[in-house]
């Protein structure tokens, strides 16, 4: 049988995937498969390369060319997604079963195109040169910051230019120089009730000066905010979707903010944690994009388009601070891995995120389907959720009753990692309800067995 480059490549590929050949196996010299095979040298070249691009094989100069002793395979996280769990490889399902599901926030781990990252990972790793061994730039790789402002200027309306754009590993590493860099010890800062609960909890211990301002169907109060906290220097919000009950900041509340923060020279920490995720319109303007005094300070997060684990955010700096935060990074910043920044760049400039992006909206709109329908399949008017645009997860709001806490509690024994709504509040006014992601729910049958676990205990807790 006479064999194409193709035919050898898919061949080695497929080996390699189901684990006939182990990384660190030896593969035949070029010269002695082409003559096996009775190809030309140039057929064997050509699908070699092609494999040790995508990361499967390494060159090891007079050591010949072997399976990629580091390989984790990714044919197991790419194994279909709609089929019935009960089809999945057993030591998926376990690791799934580890990891717990209906975590809120977690992208659709199934769907992410780990073989194009591992390709540019390759690309990255092999084009490192010297300099780019040497500590990263503590703004973050210029590449990078380039890349991440078309994104936003083309994405999200913002109208940044790549020196106001920091690099950092989240929102932790966001907010604590945010913090550093412009506010001082006495500064108010207020943060939305209900909020972000790692947010409140890194806060309660940085700033001495926390307050909250209540959360109602149209985002945060901001006659509340005026009444009680004129006085503040910082005001964190959730615009695009509230963290955690989803609603979006109203355009006339926007305009408050905004008026709010530039008579007063107070600072607006807008946390896009997740709005790239809209469903049903246009992905919304941020609120950076209505900020014509500049008082507006942009996070956004790799964690909900990409993985929680790149960790991976960046900061749009307003114009006039960029030298502020410059100054406080050298002091107190290190910079993120180049590698990663490196691979991230190609990601982004290349169209695979716009790609990736433009399939997950689809996706998870469906998925969130899956799930409010199968709630109310198993739980039928027990619980409510309320019309929002999207997001990464939902409230199952209670009908009745405020024991969320326990039923949370049962929920988790289940591996279905909800929270519980109420503990994300810190004043009165409380909501009580499920905190529940949906993005890995694979099938509808799927969200249905995950939602029958606990039911008998949530039924007899709630009766
Ligand atoms: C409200 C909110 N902000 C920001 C983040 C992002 O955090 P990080 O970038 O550290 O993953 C999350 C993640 O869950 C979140 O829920």
């Amino acid at each position: 049988m006479k064999s194409g480059y193709h035919d050898i490549y898919t061949r080695y590929r497929e080996n390699i995937t189901r684990g006939v050949l182990k990384p660190g196996d030896k593969v035949p010299a070029i010269r002695v498969l082409a003559e096996e095979l009775k190809v030309a040298r140039k057929t064997v070249e050509t699908a070699y390369a092609i494999l040790t691009g995508e990361g499967y094989l390494v060159s090891q100069g007079a050591r010949g060319t072997r399976v990629n002793p580091d390989l984790t395979l990714p044919a197991r996280l790419d194994a279909p997604t709609e089929h019935a769990t009960g089809s999945l490889p057993e030591s998926l399902m376990a690791q799934r079963e580890r990891a717990g599901f209906l975590r809120p926030g977690i992208p659709a781990l199934d769907s992410f195109p780990y073989k194009k990252w591992l390709l540019l990972a390759g690309q990255a790793t092999r084009s490192m040169r010297q300099e780019e061994m040497l500590n990263p730039p503590v703004m973050g790789w210029p590449a990078l910051r380039q890349a991440i402002a078309s994104y936003l200027n083309i994405s999200r309306g913002l109208s940044c230019r790549a020196e106001q754009v920091l690099i950092t590993s989240g929102y932790s590493g966001s907010l604590r120089l945010i913090l550093d860099t412009l506010a001082s010890r006495n500064d108010k800062v207020v943060f939305e009730d209900p909020g972000y609960f790692m947010g409140q909890q890194l806060l309660k211990r940085i700033v001495p000066r926390l307050h909250t301002v209540p959360v109602d169907r149209m985002g945060m109060d901001t006659d509340y905010l005026l009444r009680h906290h004129h006085d503040a220097r910082f005001a964190i919000v959730t615009p695009s979707h509230q963290s955690p009950l989803a609603v979006t900041l109203s355009l006339p509340r926007k305009q408050q903010l905004l008026d709010w923060a530039s008579q007063n020279a107070a600072w607006i920490i807008e946390d896009d944690y997740d709005g790239e995720f809209h469903y049903t319109r246009k992905v919304l303007p941020s609120l950076k994009s209505l900020d014509r005094h500049d008082r507006v300070i942009f996070m956004g997060t790799f964690s909900k388009t990409i993985m929680p684990s790149l960790r991976m955010g960046y900061v749009v700096m307003p114009a006039s601070t960029v030298d502020a935060f410059t100054d406080c990074a050298d002091i107190v910043a290190s910079g993120q891995p180049v590698l990663t920044q490196k691979i991230l760049t190609a990601f982004l400039s290349e169209g695979h995120f716009f790609r990736h992006l433009k399939k997950m909206r689809a996706l998870y709109q469906m998925r969130r389907d899956w799930m409010i329908a199968a709630l109310r399949e198993v739980y039928g008017d027990l619980f409510f959720t309320e019309q929002n645009d999207g997001g990464m997860h939902i409230v199952a709001f209670l009908a009745k009753g405020s024991c969320d806490r326990e039923i949370a509690h049962y929920w988790q024994a289940h591996q279905l990692q909800v929270n519980a709504l109420s503990d994300w509040y810190r004043g009165s006014g409380k909501r009580y309800g499920l905190v529940m992601g949906y993005n890995n729910v694979r099938t509808w049958q799927e969200a249905l067995e995950l939602l029958q676990r606990p039911k008998q205990q949530t039924l007899d807790l709630m009766r």
